[in-house]
């Protein structure tokens, strides 16, 4: 496959996904106006003929040296994909904080109260300082080794899988639901290496109820916006992880959380991903941070 090629697919999978109701995969794509610009090819030539390709879900110089170590000792790699961003992808990670809005709106919040709570993560954002962004991109193309980033593409992916896994299952208890996602094979294999997924419960709380599934839009969200959720009559939270700030805010909402477990969440998108890859005859080795479980083989 080519190495343009991998990263189509990867927009195609992630626009599959997209939350956005509205999002016309025909209209919407075009390699010119990118719809998710946390994703792109860092370098590589576009037409190189990739046939095995590492993949982790962080990225930084450190991993581009364990790759050109791993090639010197005879694995074969052709080109690196991580899921989080680097380089122009992280400085853009602004642009895809609107899937937050539109799953803010979905749920019940009112759009001049997702519209300023989105402008704010937006500058905060984008005003953040910026921090040197671009090493792992010096140090793949001194060592001549192509690296690309999928990460809203693959957050979409999550996203869907646990709308379809929550589907029809408001009445049961969140410790039901908990057991249910510690029998996930990748938060199975991040449970045994001390990374469960976890649950904050407000002690009212009869079952999960109406839950708000929040894997994808790019950053953190805002504080605020918990509160909001309860309003609209949210009961529980879904996510990979939560900063402190956010953990407090749930919990003075009055919400209960699923904490999933950010590698083993990341990981359900990318095998995923890597499993359609597979499809195409490409060989998948797996890097820091991903859990390897293929689906194709089970299925
Ligand atoms: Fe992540």
């Amino acid at each position: 496959m080519k190495w343009i090629n991998i990263f189509e697919k990867g927009i195609k999978s992630g626009l599959e996904n997209d939350l956005r109701s509205d999002v016309d995969n025909r209209i919407f794509y075009s390699l010119e106006k990118n719809p998710y610009p946390d994703s792109l090819i860092i370098t590589g030539d576009r037409e190189k003929i990739i046939k095995n390709l590492f993949v982790s879900i962080d990225i930084d110089v450190s991993v581009i040296l364990l790759v050109n170590q791993l090639i010197k000792n005879g694995i074969k790699i052709d080109g690196i994909l991580s899921h989080h961003p680097t380089g122009k992808g992280l400085y853009s990670i602004n642009e895809v904080i609107c899937l937050q809005r539109e799953n803010w709106l979905k749920a019940g919040i009112k759009e001049t109260d997702a519209q300023k709570l989105y402008e704010k993560v937006y500058r905060e954002e984008k005003l953040d300082t910026r921090g040197n962004y671009n090493s792992p991109e010096n140090a793949a193309d001194l060592l001549g080794i192509p690296l690309m980033c999928l990460h809203t593409p693959i957050d979409n992916i999550i996203q869907d899988f646990f709308e379809k896994l929550l589907k029809n299952k408001k009445e049961l208890k969140i410790e039901d639901i908990l057991e249910e996602i510690k029998e996930i094979p990748e938060c199975k294999m991040a449970s045994e290496k001390g990374d469960e997924p976890f649950i904050i419960k407000n002690p009212r709380a009869k079952s999960i109820g109406k839950y708000f599934i929040d894997m994808t839009g790019g950053v953190d969200p805002p504080d605020e916006i918990f509160k909001l959720l309860k309003k609209t009559g949210i009961d529980t939270i879904v996510g990979m992880h939560y900063n402190s700030d956010n953990i407090n805010a749930i919990t003075n909402s009055r919400l209960s959380a699923m904490i999933c477990g950010h590698m083993a969440c990341d990981s359900i998108g990318m095998n995923i991903f890597c499993d359609l890859l597979e499809k195409e005859g490409i060989n998948i080795i797996s890097g820091p941070g991903l859990y390897r479980y293929k689906r194709n083989e089970k299925n």
